[in-house]
């Protein structure tokens, strides 16, 4: 079996969540930072989806380099849209 070559496949960041009491410390952007990190290794770009009512999350990422490149409705719950998200991690 062939390995798979480097920077063939992308990255796809299924979530990330920090308690309540915890937020607005930084938490947030050192968890994003070290999942690019790992991604950094072997993806050039990293993707991510965040839900329609969720539009401090998707300013997080925003803030955080990411922009908004599609749609997808009902991908996880029927009647919501998850905005999908890219950065590119070798700019
Ligand atoms: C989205 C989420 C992960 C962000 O986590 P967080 O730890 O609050 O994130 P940060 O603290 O890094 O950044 C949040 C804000 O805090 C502020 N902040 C960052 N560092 C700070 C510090 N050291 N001191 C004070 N405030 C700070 C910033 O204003 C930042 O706002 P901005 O990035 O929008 O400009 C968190 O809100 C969460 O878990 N939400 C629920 C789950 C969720 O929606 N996950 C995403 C699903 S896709």
């Amino acid at each position: 079996m062939r390995r798979p070559e480097r920077n063939v496949h992308q990255g796809y960041l299924h979530i990330i969540a920090v308690k309540e009491e915890y937020r607005n410390r930084g938490i947030g952007k050192a968890l994003l930072n070290y999942s690019e990190n790992i991604a950094y290794e072997m993806a050039d770009k990293l993707f991510l989806v965040v839900a329609d009512y969720n539009p401090a999350a998707k300013r997080f990422y925003e803030r955080n380099g990411y922009q908004q490149v599609g749609e997808i409705s009902n991908l996880y719950r029927p009647g919501v849209t998850e905005y999908l998200m890219v950065k590119d991690l070798k700019k």
